[in-house]
């Protein structure tokens, strides 16, 4: 029984210095401890034997199993400090490494195309004012002198809104442009009046490379006495070269709007040929920028405003133009695909 014991001693440390494992510690802890283990088979088989080497034989049994309970602990010990020291080592972090780059936001093209347009006429002393999208076809047509069925209607494909109630005093729309705000600020307001008015405006047309149904403006409105078209040309000239460079020059050409007399379209000249005539200005020399005009005298009275004494410049762009011509854009649509290689092209 003794050499029984001392070959299980010996089997049993042999095998518990070849484990690396948690799980098979365990294993080994249950073959050479546990209930059913040979050890407590000769624990158990001791009855039979003479008390005097009961006494011996106990002995020794006692002390291979806590020899064997103590160099199993030690050896779970030492496995768990490997094991944590591997771990440790797999998740090292090298603080050495240089850093992943930080992705900083910026301002879209858009917004800062209408921000330089704003700021070039704060310095001309203009006041920035903002208006509803959803307007009443009085303010975007009526009194601008629109009437109904008047042909120049055409030129605005309108999407009306629908009003819940009959007892509305008049049809609701999308506003096609932001010239409305023109007759809100004059009613709200006694000149002398300079006011810039930047926001969103809807039209039911179909989408291409220069047209959304859903894009930007920015109007302008001066009204004083004695404003004259010199004062629209000075004003729109200053403004070109702020923002397309003090070289521009500036052309005026007759055109129709119902809401101004006479009308005007300004172009400046073209800054990729300089006037040689290129792909941008199709050849002409020069690019069509905005819409302007005499503010008409109907427009005037139907605020209640004496035009005899008083007279005002109007003009309208697009933003989206204007960023278009300043950046050498060629899609109104990237501006809205959020595509994030178009965008970051414009970071300041
Ligand atoms: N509202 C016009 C449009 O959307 C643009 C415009 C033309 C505005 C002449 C004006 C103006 O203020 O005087 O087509």
């Amino acid at each position: 029984m003794i050499e029984q014991l001392e070959e299980l001693r010996a089997r049993a440390l042999e095998e518990l210095g070849r484990i690396d494992d948690l799980t098979r510690i365990e294993e080994w802890r249950v073959s050479y401890l546990g209930r059913r283990s040979e050890l407590n088979q000769i624990l158990r088989g001791m009855g039979t034997l003479t008390p005097s080497d009961r006494r011996a034989v106990g002995q020794i049994a006692n002390d291979v199993k806590s020899v064997l309970e103590g160099e199993s602990a030690a050896r779970r010990a030492q496995i768990e400090t490997m094991l944590r020291q591997a771990e440790i080592d797999r998740e090292h972090v090298d603080v050495t490494l240089p850093p992943r780059p930080m992705r900083l936001g910026q301002w879209h093209p858009l917004t800062m195309a209408t921000r330089d347009i704003i700021s070039a006429f704060r310095t001309l002393g203009y006041d920035i004012v903002e208006g509803p999208e959803v307007e009443w076809e009085k303010y975007n047509f009526e009194m601008l002198n629109i009437p109904a069925e008047h042909p120049a209607r055409d030129v605005w494909d309108t999407f009306y809104v629908k009003t819940s109630d009959g007892a509305s005093p008049g049809k609701m729309l999308l506003r096609t442009h932001t010239s409305p705000m023109q007759v809100r600020v004059m009613e709200r307001r006694r000149p002398p009046i300079r006011v810039v008015v930047p926001g969103r405006a809807y039209r039911y047309e179909a989408t291409d490379a220069t047209h959304e149904s859903e894009f930007y403006q920015i109007e302008g409105l001066a009204v004083d006495e004695h404003l004259t078209f010199a004062d629209l040309k000075g004003t729109l000239t200053a403004f070109a070269h702020a923002i397309f460079g003090p070289e521009r020059r500036t052309r005026f050409r007759v055109d129709f709007f119902p809401f101004v007399e006479p009308g005007a379209e300004m172009a400046i000249d073209c800054h990729v040929c300089r006037g040689a005539g290129c792909r941008l200005c199709k050849s002409s020399g020069w690019i069509e920028i905005m819409g302007a005009g005499m503010v008409h005298p109907k427009v005037l009275e139907g605020v209640g405003y004496d035009s005899a004494s008083y007279s005002g410049f109007a003009f309208g762009m697009g933003p989206e133009r204007v960023a278009m011509l300043k950046y050498g854009i060629d899609d109104i649509r990237l501006f809205k695909n959020n595509d994030l290689r178009f965008l970051r092209q414009f970071a300041q």
